[in-house]
């Protein structure tokens, strides 16, 4: 909108095209995964977002279907697919952002951490060739445990000499969506006003929204609350239940899955500003890897900010989530340096 609203200003032209070149440079984002549940419609998303000029979209199996289909579509950003892993360098030289929905998704009973056997190694993988072909890209890990991949990634990085945790998010936003949604429900406030910080990780009670913190202020009960955090922890399940068998949240995680990518891309254009929650290298709690606001910029993580004033219910979630978190999180490591 600003840049629209510069280029019909009446401003030197000079001006105009340098605020533009500046505001819209060229921006690779890989997708890796990009012809599953959530690739799809990301891979969608991604091909609308105006910031992009490059879209990678890589996977192992279907991609020359998808990658023609949204090539189709008549915006910025050039598309192309890459088929195998011989293809996969190519498909992450010079990306900007890479965003990884690859692995397996759960089933009715499952917990996330049921997929680690799988998940684990794909994203091992993955990152060792992101380490090799675009060090410096903004990773956004999908694939679940979030918990566990995202160490899991660090440790990858570390091995090859890449890391800078500044690059590495996990992505929560899905939590953040849900939160605001079933808030917006309950308190019957417009859900576009809505903001909930989501802290912790993202698994169960791992997942913690401060609703005490959620604007616009409702005076919901005590019991409401709970409800609310109950159904926002369990949000995943729902969809994984009501699918049957058919996998897990696909259409709203493409959703929250755009609107992170976004906010890198922003960040990494030098908006000022830009602030998401995300698991990341983190010393607002004792464990190193934590979900909280993040303020993003120019080089990934610029400021991981603190979590605020906490309701007695909530401070009891963080401490109640610390153990699960802090397990899950060792796992992955444990893995990565196996
Ligand atoms: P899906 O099974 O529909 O798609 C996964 C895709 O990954 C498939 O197209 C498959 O071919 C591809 N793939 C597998 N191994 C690969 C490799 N080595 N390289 C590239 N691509 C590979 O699964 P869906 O529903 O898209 O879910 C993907 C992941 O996202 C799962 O781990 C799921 O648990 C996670 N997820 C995360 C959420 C979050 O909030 N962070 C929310 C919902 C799901």
């Amino acid at each position: 909108r600003s840049i629209k609203s510069l280029t019909t200003s009446p401003s030197s032209h000079v001006l105009r095209r340098g605020y533009a070149s500046e505001a819209v440079p060229d921006r690779k984002v890989a997708v890796l995964g990009a012809a599953g549940g959530i690739g799809q419609p990301l891979s969608l998303l991604m091909k609308l977002n105006p910031l992009v000029s490059n879209l990678a979209l890589y996977d192992i199996a279907n991609t020359p279907g998808v990658a023609a289909d949204v090539s189709h579509i008549n915006t910025r950003s050039e598309v192309v697919g890459y088929a195998s892993d011989a293809e996969l360098g190519k498909a992450l030289e010079g990306a900007d952002v890479v965003i990884i929905p690859a692995g397996v998704p759960r089933k009715p009973g499952m917990t996330r951490d049921d997929l680690f056997n799988i998940n684990a190694g794909i994203v091992k993988g993955l990152c060792e060739a992101i380490a090799k072909y675009c060090p410096k890209a903004l990773v956004n890990m999908i694939s679940n445990p979030v918990n566990s991949t995202v160490p899991i990634a660090s440790e990858v990085f570390k091995k090859a000499g890449t890391y800078d945790p500044k690059r590495l998010f996990g992505v929560t936003t899905l939590d953040v969506v849900r939160a605001k949604t079933f808030y917006a429900g309950k308190a019957k406030v417009p859900v576009a006003e809505v903001n909930v910080p989501v802290v912790g990780g993202h698994a169960g009670i791992t997942i913690l929204p401060l609703f005490s913190q959620a604007t616009p202020k409702a005076n919901l009960s005590n019991e409401e609350i709970t409800a609310l955090t109950k159904r926002t922890q369990d949000g995943g399940t729902e969809v994984v239940e009501a699918k049957a068998g058919k996998g897990s949240a696909t259409l709203s995680m493409a959703y929250a899955g755009a609107i992170f990518a976004d906010a890198c891309l922003k960040g990494l254009n030098g908006v000022p500003d830009v602030v998401e929650c995300s698991f990341v290298e983190s010393t607002v709690t004792e464990l190193p890897f934590f979900a909280s606001k993040v303020r993003i910029g120019k080089n990934g993580v610029e400021e991981v900010l603190g979590l605020g004033a906490l309701s007695d219910y909530e401070r009891e979630g963080l401490e109640k989530l610390k153990p699960e978190l802090k397990s899950s999180i060792e796992k992955g490591i444990k893995f990565a340096s196996q």
